[in-house]
């Protein structure tokens, strides 16, 4: 299962908070070759996919990994080629899921990149409304102004924020609202999302792993003192928790539809049982749910890739 990770610069990973790094080592412990790359290593002859790729060890001592070459390496040669690249999501991402895209007629890229392409976090969950709280998108300051002040109290965010970005609070009557509404929407020019304050947000930030549709991780986000958000690098800790009927119920609906669509590695974040975003790009957590849960979701993760593997391209390489 020669596997190409294709990831941001490997020595500026976070070992101990990344998830990519730990289906790295789970691949190496299975014995199979794996390789990394960056984006623009990427490049395709003829319809083929091609990487400019290093060769990755795991090791025991700092820096915990040997990383040879680059060398050239043919897509087609991997069964499992990764999609790892942090955000942005801007028109470099997309074109490298569209060289994925292209490669995936001859291995197996997981996330599906037309998954990718068609999911993007804040928005794909509108796919299921009742899920989440209410929320409009748009790019009309007078818009977004006057729908915090129908529902009273709100949060605007940018469509494609990630980390905390940009999220803020308001309400009817704030002096700032105005402002806001052209801010976050760039003067009328991008599209801001509205949507209803959930003041659970106190009790934490849930973050679902699930694996190919099945929920098998969990943790709690919780903002600190200074900040609102439960966002880990803005202050927020990260604390175990359980999942309740509402969590499961919400898994069990978008499940089937992310299993469907190539999704097998998948976070959502879930504030007072409803729904905000649905994480497929390179979405993270596996270390807290593994130290939290005492499970591995590194081996549940690389085992639905490979059955994914199997039903796709068969047993054969
Ligand atoms: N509807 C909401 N009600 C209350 N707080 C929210 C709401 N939406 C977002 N937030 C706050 O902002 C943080 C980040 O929001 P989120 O939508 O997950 O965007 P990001 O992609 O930047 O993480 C959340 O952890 C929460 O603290
Ligand atoms: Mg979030």
């Amino acid at each position: 299962m020669r596997s190409l990770f294709v990831m941001d610069p490997l020595p500026g990973i976070d070992q101990a908070g990344d998830s990519t790094w730990m289906l790295m080592l789970e691949s190496r412990r299975r014995g199979w070759p794996v390789h990394w790359c960056e984006p623009r290593d990427l490049y395709s002859q003829g319809g083929d996919v091609f990487a400019r790729a290093h060769g990755f060890e795991g090791l025991d001592q700092p820096p915990h990994y040997r990383s040879e070459g680059p060398t050239e390496l043919a897509l087609a040669d991997c069964r499992l080629v990764w999609m790892r690249k942090d955000p942005p999501i801007d028109m470099d991402y997309f074109l490298c899921t569209y060289l994925l895209d292209l490669a995936a007629r001859r291995t197996t890229v997981l996330n599906a990149p037309r998954a990718i392409q068609l999911a993007n976090e804040k928005i794909f969950a509108l796919h299921f409304p009742e899920l989440c709280p209410e929320t409009m998108v748009s790019a009309d300051p007078a818009r977004v102004r006057a729908e915090v002040e129908r529902m009273g109290q709100a949060v605007i965010k940018p469509w494609d924020g990630c980390g905390g970005r940009g999220v803020v609070i308001t309400r009817a009557g704030d002096p700032n609202l105005g402002v806001l509404a052209e801010l976050l929407t760039d003067q009328g020019r991008r599209a801001a999302i509205v949507q209803r304050y959930l003041p659970a947000i106190a009790a934490g930030d849930k973050r679902i792993i699930l694996v190919d549709g099945e929920p098998r991780g969990w943790l709690n986000r919780v903002p600190g003192p200074r900040d609102h958000r439960g966002n880990m690098h803005v202050g927020a800790s990260a604390q175990p928790c359980e999942l309740d009927d509402r969590d499961r119920s919400i898994c069990d609906v978008i499940g089937p539809s992310l299993k469907e669509h190539g999704m097998i590695f998948v976070g959502i974040d879930v504030i007072g049982g409803l729904l905000t975003e649905i994480n497929v790009t390179s979405p993270t957590g596996i270390q807290e749910a593994n130290r939290f849960m005492g499970v591995t979701l590194e081996r549940d993760i690389i085992d639905a890739a490979v059955r994914r593997a199997h039903l796709q391209h068969g047993d054969e390489a």
